[in-house]
């Protein structure tokens, strides 16, 4: 044990010191330095960065405009700690231990602009604890474990413009938890344990120009999140796992110039919650499982200038998807999965100043000759294309190209069908007609079909369109014959090919035909055809449809009877036969506009009890 301890030892040396001073100077009525810290008299600093303090030490310089307590191991902040330091304009206490701050801890702090409080252990800040604060314009309470804020936490803080709550597991924000906080411009805060976005509070944030989530625990942005704020220019919602997509009016009421939802679960464009930003200047859907920029459905966004959306799981940016887009400038879509980037994805491809499409399998075709072309004036941001697939230019960096190689190597083929002779294909009523297109060409052409109406055949339905070409016709109908016409088209052209198809009609005499589409009736069989004269319906069919007709009627009739033989019973008379009249159905339908009854003797049917 040593003779004298820390504090004996302190009281000491500041008796010393304060000797020392009252003899070197007898204007300086200020209190001295404290061991351990480093103090500026000239610039007004005491620096006590980490200095193993367990509390904020005593008898500090009064007129001291900076204090810097970081890096220590103070735990707990009294009740008015700091109250001699009238003049201190910023105070640093971040990377503590604290755990508890007491109310009015703070109090006599009128002229303090910053508080650092970030990287300690607290759980909660009481109400209170920022009392007489009333110059605060910074503060700082990120890094710590906060689990709620509470009802007028920061109610005296009628100064603050930024406040940075980031890295805390927030579980509860209370509905007037940022109550008084009229001049906050910029909220960062941290949402990863927040089951709901706290609009109630943020509604209190009239001010606010800026606001980041970095974190959110919620898989939806709901409808009207941020609807009370107003002057909100900059949004940031970060870092969100489970966020995968945004109500159609999550943004209303948001005017945003600059908007970020990056490292999330969206799985597509939110085109509808953003079509209402037309100020939008900056719009950042990076590290997203997004795959298709569509087209035409950013139109709305009449200002952007910025898109990001590097390291998603784009495979296609459709042509037109930034039509109407004439501010366009940068678009980031590196590391993604694109084959290509079309000129005509652009409202004008010429006002692009920045592109960033490195770490996608390029395809080096005539569609990519555009950037090449462009290449000197485009910036990459430091990373130029390469290409991928062509094993012709494997490798080849965008910048390596000379102006005489482009053509030459930047080449597209014009799509040609395959077995292209002109095609006649014939087909019996009822069967599946199949009509093949195959085409080749560099890149690899799309293949798609034509109606004898020059609509598109659709890719499902009766008659449909495969994905490899060919066209498939199933229970083929008379009227399905005609012209049809594949069209095959790439970056480089077109081609097509017709093949016309001719479906046999059966031949049906009767009128009583039983045909695909249930029990309709066909028309008598044309002339021209060539079916022989077969009977209009084969015997067994006819056997099928009369047993599955009469063992309906049959089991009917056994119900009725059931039931009425239990109903006799419970009235005590017996009848053991029962003779039930029925009509068929051709009669039924003739005769519905005759008088009841007059053809109803035309079947009789009688059933014994046993
Ligand atoms: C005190 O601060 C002033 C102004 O920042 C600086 O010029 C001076 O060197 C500092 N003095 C010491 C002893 O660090
Ligand atoms: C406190 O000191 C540390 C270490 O020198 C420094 O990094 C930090 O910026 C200082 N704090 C303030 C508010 O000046
Ligand atoms: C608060 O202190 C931490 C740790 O020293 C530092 O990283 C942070 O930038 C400071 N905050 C502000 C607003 O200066
Ligand atoms: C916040 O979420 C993380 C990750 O799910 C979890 O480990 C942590 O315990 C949660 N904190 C609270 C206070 O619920
Ligand atoms: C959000 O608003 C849209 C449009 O009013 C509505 O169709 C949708 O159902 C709402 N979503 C939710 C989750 O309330
Ligand atoms: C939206 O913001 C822009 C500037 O960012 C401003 O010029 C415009 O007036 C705002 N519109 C509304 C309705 O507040
Ligand atoms: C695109 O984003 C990546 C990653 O953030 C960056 O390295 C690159 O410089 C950006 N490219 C452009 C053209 O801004
Ligand atoms: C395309 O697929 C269908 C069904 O999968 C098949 O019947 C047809 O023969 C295929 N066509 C070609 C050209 O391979
Ligand atoms: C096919 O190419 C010709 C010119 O070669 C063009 O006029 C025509 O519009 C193209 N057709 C289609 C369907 O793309």
């Amino acid at each position: 044990m040593f003779s004298v301890t820390p504090a004996q030892f302190w009281i000491r040396w500041r008796v010393l010191s304060l000797l020392i001073a009252a003899v070197t100077s007898s204007s300086e009525t200020s209190r001295a330095c404290p061991p351990s810290c480093r103090c500026n008299s000239s610039a007004l600093v005491i620096d006590c960065w980490g200095s193993q303090l367990t509390s904020v030490p005593d008898g500090l310089p009064q007129e001291a405009k900076l204090l810097n307590l970081s890096k220590n191991a103070i735990k707990t902040l009294v009740h008015q700690q700091f109250h001699m330091l009238t003049p201190l304009l910023h105070l640093d206490l971040s990377n503590n231990l604290l755990v508890l701050i007491e109310a009015d801890a703070f109090l006599g702090l009128q002229n303090l602009l910053t508080l650092n409080i970030s990287h300690n252990h607290l759980k909660i800040i009481p109400v209170g604890a920022f009392v007489g604060l009333s110059s605060l314009k910074l503060l700082d309470i990120s890094s710590n474990q906060l689990l709620v804020f509470l009802d007028f936490t920061f109610r005296d803080l009628t100064s603050l413009q930024f406040c940075k709550a980031s890295d805390n597991s927030f579980v509860f924000i209370s509905h007037q938890a940022f109550y008084g906080l009229s001049s906050l411009r910029e909220l960062d805060l941290d949402g990863f344990n927040l089951t709901v976005v706290p609009t109630e509070a943020l509604n209190q944030l009239g001010r606010l120009r800026s606001l980041s989530f970095r974190r959110l625990g919620t898989t939806t942005l709901p409808n009207h999140s941020f609807s009370s704020l107003v002057q909100l220019k900059d949004l940031v919602v970060s870092q969100c796992p489970r966020l995968e997509r945004l109500s159609a009016n999550s943004l209303f009421g948001l005017n945003l110039t600059s908007l970020s939802i990056t490292h999330c679960n969206l799985g597509g464009v939110p085109y509808v919650p953003l079509h209402h930003l037309v100020y939008l200047v900056h719009l950042d859907l990076s590290f997203n499982p997004i795959t298709y920029i569509h087209g035409n459905l950013l139109k709305d966004l009449l200002r952007l200038e910025e898109f990001h959306l590097v390291g998603g799981s784009l495979i296609q940016v459709e042509v037109g998807a930034f039509e109407g887009l004439l501010h366009l400038n940068l678009l980031n879509v590196s590391r993604n999965h694109l084959t290509t980037l079309e000129a005509g994805a652009f409202q004008s491809a010429d006002g692009l100043k920045a592109l960033g499409l490195d770490g996608n399998p390029l395809a080096c075709d005539c569609r990519l000759l555009w950037v090449v072309r462009r290449r000197l004036l485009l910036d990459f941001g430091g990373n130029p294309p390469t290409c991928t697939t062509s094993v012709q230019l494997q490798g080849w960096n965008f910048l390596d190209f000379s102006d005489d190689e482009l053509l030459k190597l930047l080449t597209c083929h014009r799509p040609r069908i395959l077995n292209s002779k002109r095609q006649d294909v014939m087909v019996d009523q009822g069967h599946t007609a199949v009509l093949h297109c195959g085409a080749e060409g560099d890149p690899l052409p799309s293949i798609h079909w034509l109606n004898p109406q020059l609509r598109q055949v659709p890719p499902v339905g009766r008659i449909r369109a495969l994905t490899n070409g060919t066209l498939e016709v199933r229970f083929a109908q008379p009227h399905d014959s005609g012209a049809y016409i594949c069209v095959t088209s790439n970056a480089g052209g077109n081609d097509s090919l017709r093949v016309s198809l001719h479906v046999q009609a059966l031949p049906s005499p009767s009128k009583n035909r039983f045909a695909l589409h249930g029990w309709s009736v066909l028309p008598s069989p044309s002339p021209g055809g060539i079916g022989n004269p077969k009977l209009p319906f084969d015997v067994k069919t006819l056997l099928i449809a009369a047993t599955i007709g009469f063992l309906s009627f049959f089991s009917s009739v056994s119900v009725c009877f059931v039931f009425m033989f239990f109903w006799s019973k419970g009235k005590g008379q017996i009848k053991h036969t029962a003779t039930i009249a029925y009509v068929p159905r051709s009669a039924v339908s003739s005769s519905s506009n005759k008088a009841a009854g007059s053809y109803m003797e035309t079947g009789r049917f009688t059933m014994k009890l046993i």
